[in-house]
């Protein structure tokens, strides 16, 4: 057995499996950009909706939103992404390779030299990590317009939307998924740091003076979080900004850090905000967005803000990651005595049951048609009628397939299944009538071992 997974065994499973492609592969592949296969779309889904659960539903005091992705372009200077939101970059003159001067060694850039063929390299400049675009048929820049690089500011332009509507109370938060973009210099590591990828934010707006007490709130919250969804706990640690990594608008803030294959990284961002957004979007858009607490003689002022920034597909990344195992299963000497086998927590699962007639004939696959055609109404459910059935589960493992339903001639006569789960490898007998409720239960008290 291997704990250790690296980088290259997650992109091959992932290509081989159909959870992520590079895009536009057939063209050379984008850079920045992935595509979600079959797998990847449904795992993406579920990670989604977990969190969604979790931020609105299980919580009285929180609503969800959809803003738009084009957004009035105040708004970043607003926010102040058009002046900060930049990395500092530097170039070989030589190999023409482009890097952020912060994550190069010191030395090559005090003596200028490129780390990767000696060359020489620019000064540093600030490079902006909006993507520009055009609105509008006229090219001349009246247009100019960003793709969002946070879903964060579309939650502050429509607190006073929201409140009102929804006649919230302080402490209340919004919640949001949703696509982002910046134009990220170095975009190694898969999925990890993307041009384009998605957000999970949610803003939780507080009385000020309450912000210390929330933020421990949340960050506890948050941390439960990922213990709920079964991820290894081990691989996860606090990281607090020190004074230099501080935004300058910033209380406090703390990361999430999981232990990805290339060491300890960001999974999730903690910030006390201050009223440093709500405080913006007043003065530039000149509206009054301040709390009228009816509570307390309607005293007004602008709420503080505690954010919970999770990015989507680094989450999916990092379930990918916490699940892999290349196991040792057998000991007859050849490619059968190991299986690639994702630990996915079955919430997450691509499919939650494979179906799988031990042969064609004899009216097999008939009745596992029949049986799964009962399943898909409870579960995602999945059909394979094609291999030696051993092959066949190894392929359910590679995707992460909790419980395999195999039909035998046993079935024909005594109407019961095998039912066989994916990480004890462990098959019981189960009558037809109990199965679903059978793998329900499994699923309730399932526990990663
Ligand atoms: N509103 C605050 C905010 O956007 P951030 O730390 O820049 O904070 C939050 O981003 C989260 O978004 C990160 O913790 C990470 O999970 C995800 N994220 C940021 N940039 C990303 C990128 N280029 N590719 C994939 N995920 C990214």
């Amino acid at each position: 057995m291997s704990d250790t997974v690296t980088m290259d065994q997650i992109v091959s499973l992932c290509k081989r499996r159909g959870f992520v492609f590079q895009s536009s592969e057939i063209y050379g592949g984008q850079a920045g950009a992935w595509d979600y296969g079959p797998n990847g779309i449904e795992l993406k889904n579920r990670i989604a909706q977990f969190w969604w659960k979790e931020m609105t539903q299980l919580h009285d005091n929180i609503v969800g939103l959809d803003a738009a992705i084009l957004m009035h372009p105040r708004v970043w200077e607003a926010s102040g992404h058009v002046e900060n939101f930049t990395d500092p970059l530097v170039d070989c003159k030589k190999c023409k390779t482009r890097f952020r001067a912060d994550q190069i060694p010191e030395e090559n850039l005090k003596t200028k030299t490129c780390p990767e063929c000696g060359g020489e390299l620019t000064d540093v400049r600030k490079f902006n990590l909006m993507f520009k675009t055009n609105i509008g048929p006229v090219e001349d820049g009246s247009g100019l317009i960003y793709l969002r690089p946070e879903t964060a500011q579309g939650i502050y332009v429509n607190f006073k939307n929201v409140l009102q509507s929804n006649r919230m109370k302080l402490p209340f938060g919004i919640a949001q998924i949703g696509k982002a973009f910046r134009n990220e210099i170095v975009t190694k590591n898969f999925i990890f740091r993307s041009c384009e990828f998605e957000q999970m934010e949610m803003q939780f707006f507080v009385k000020p003076g309450t912000d210390e007490e929330w933020f421990e709130y949340w960050r506890e919250q948050r941390w439960n979080y990922y213990k709920k969804m079964g991820i290894r706990m081990d691989k996860l640690r606090w990281h607090r900004h020190g004074p230099e990594e501080l935004a300058f608008y910033a209380k406090d803030a703390y990361d999430i850090e999981y232990e990805f294959p290339m060491g300890f990284k960001e999974l999730e961002g903690v910030h006390n905000r201050t009223n440093y957004d709500l405080t913006r979007h007043q003065q530039f858009s000149g509206k009054d967005l301040q709390y009228i607490d009816q509570d307390n003689g309607n005293e007004r002022y602008l709420p503080w803000v505690i954010e919970t920034s999770a990015g989507l597909t680094r989450e999916l990344l990092m379930v990918l990651c916490d699940a892999y195992e290349e196991q040792k299963v057998a000991d007859k000497g050849n490619e059968d005595d190991y299986r690639t086998v994702l630990h996915f927590n079955p919430i997450f699962a691509p499919v939650t049951v494979a179906v799988l007639p031990l042969m064609k004939k004899d009216g097999l696959a008939e009745l596992a048609q029949d049986i799964r055609s009962e399943l898909k109404e409870d579960f995602v459910t999945d059909y394979d009628q094609s291999g030696a059935i051993g092959r066949r589960y190894r392929r359910q493992d590679e995707i992460g397939t909790p419980y395999c339903v195999t039909i035998d001639y046993q079935s024909k006569e005594d109407h019961t299944v095998t039912l066989r789960d994916r990480d004890s490898m462990e098959q019981i007998r189960v009558p037809r009538d109990k199965l679903s409720l059978a793998i329900r239960e499994k699923m309730k008290s399932y526990k990663r071992v």
